[in-house]
């Protein structure tokens, strides 16, 4: 039976997931029908260049062959087993896999189904860790504002948002922010470089506040997704963060549930800061690219053994590690291999980013262009000299989406913060995706840009 797209709302009962997030009336998305490489389809036939790997998970595009044949393959034998009563080959295979990808200093996998549930594990093992090297004084977390580490109430808790605080923060933890160091909008009288040792010296100084023998571990996005519009790292900040977490004998944890599995050009994204490496890093998204749910966090031996010597880590899911998932991540991670998209993500992130670097020279809108690799974003203004941002209620990514929907390029957007530190679209493809696409891609994304500069103009919004 087809469902015809009318609003939300539209059945009485049921009517998908969607009625939670729009008002009744609302039009419905398209419905999506079928995916290949780069492109999707909807039920009418329309095409877009998936322009964000959904919420920058498909890394290795659309229905690849090789996995779905491992897909087919695995639901044959079996789906599922519980953890820790067996173990499949394909479990063993893919912690060893990830493990020898993630390099030097991660030696254990532990498997969770998406990012949100794999920053609560890392918690908890830090924590179980901390218990076990004689050390249940700490107990407290830092993050930064702005950040996004997931949905669950320990990554809600992690994750810098006024607007999810000023809901749920009754019901989480209360967690310490310390601000991002940016590199295009910086408080008055600042530079990148001065901006970025304010934001380490906020480090220090909340660990201090907090206790340092009750500080357990920090959280950050090596490069930023949604909440920042990819911000990177200014030069020196992650080495001066490493320096002050030995310091206080903090744990460095990198939430690469966006960045990890290829997508900036390094297998992590913290395989670019060599001198800053973290002590635990999460994984999802890319990691089984959108064929099965799947997270991951990869720790070192001795947090590991720490836990496992003391009774062993007292968490786990349902599924976790179930045959399924890990054999069709590793499929993904042997298509990550074969293909060699580290590689690819570099190469193709510096023809995007000299394609993003021209439409904002040229776009009356595009304020900004930054970014690693495959993990790049646009920051929209309406002033590019005062770099003043929309005003919030005009929600500037979603208009553009919806410009690009018309288009046929798909642009996910999810808001955060309200839009409080600016108007970021991410532009994050699969990392297959080939030198004309990307020149499809740059030319979609401009076309969508000036609607959305007619619409303003237009609406006598002032722009400039
Ligand atoms: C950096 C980061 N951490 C965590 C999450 C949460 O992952 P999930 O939605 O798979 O729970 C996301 C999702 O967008 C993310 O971007």
């Amino acid at each position: 039976m087809t469902i015809q797209p009318r609003t939300v709302g539209d059945t009485p009962k049921g009517g998908s997931i969607l009625g939670f997030y729009a008002p009744k009336g609302t039009p419905r998305p398209p419905q999506l029908d079928r995916g290949q490489g780069v492109y999707l389809w909807d039920n009418d036939g329309k095409r877009y260049l998936d322009a964000t790997s959904g919420a920058v998970v498909a890394n290795i595009g659309h229905d690849n062959p090789a996995v779905v044949a491992a897909m087919q393959a695995q639901a044959a034998k079996v789906s599922f087993a519980p953890l820790g009563f067996f173990e499949s080959r394909d479990s063993i295979e893919l912690a060893n896999n990830l493990c020898g990808l993630a390099g030097d200093g991660f030696d254990r996998a532990f498997f969770v189904s998406g990012g949100s549930e794999a920053n609560d594990s890392a918690m908890k093992l830090a924590r179980q860790y901390a218990v076990a090297i004689g050390q249940p004084g700490r107990h407290k977390f830092i993050a930064r504002n702005p950040s996004y580490h997931g949905a669950t109430l320990g990554a809600t808790a992690l994750t810098g948002d006024a607007h999810s605080h000023s809901i749920f923060s009754a019901i989480v933890p209360h967690v310490p922010k310390v601000p991002v160091p940016w590199t295009y909008r910086l408080p008055d009288g600042h530079s990148v470089a001065t901006y970025a040792e304010v934001c380490a010296d906020a480090l220090e100084e909340t660990i201090l506040r907090e206790g340092s023998q009750s500080v357990l571990a920090f959280i950050l996005e090596p490069v930023g997704g949604l909440s920042t519009g990819a911000a990177v790292p200014p030069p020196g900040y992650l080495e001066r963060v490493r320096e002050i977490c030995d310091r206080h004998g903090v744990l460095l944890i990198y939430d690469e549930v966006m960045s990890g599995a290829g997508r900036t050009g390094a297998f992590l994204a913290a395989h670019h800061w060599p001198q800053a490496r973290p002590d635990m890093v999460t994984l999802a998204k890319g990691l089984a690219a959108g064929y099965t749910p799947l997270g991951a966090v990869l720790a070192p031996n001795h947090i590991v053994d720490a836990v496992a010597g003391q009774g062993g880590f007292v968490h786990g899911h349902t599924y976790s590690t179930n045959p399924f998932s890990a054999a069709v991540a590793n499929a993904v991670l042997g298509e990550v291999v074969r293909q060699d998209l580290v590689t690819r993500a570099r190469e193709m992130g510096a023809v995007l980013m000299e394609h993003l670097q021209g439409i904002a020279q040229r776009s009356p809108i595009v304020g900004d262009v930054r970014g690693v690799g495959l993990l790049t974003a646009i920051e929209m203004v309406a002033n590019k000299k005062s770099k003043r941002p929309f005003p919030a209620a005009f929600n500037a990514p979603k208009r553009l989406s919806e410009h690009g929907l018309q288009r046929g390029i798909a642009l996910y957007n999810r808001r955060a913060n309200l839009g409080e530190f600016g108007d970021f679209q991410m532009v994050t493809p699969p990392l297959t995706i080939s030198v004309a696409e990307i020149d499809e891609l740059a030319s979609l994304l401009e076309a969508s840009l000036q609607d959305l500069a007619d619409e303003i103009t237009k609406a006598g919004l002032p722009i400039g």
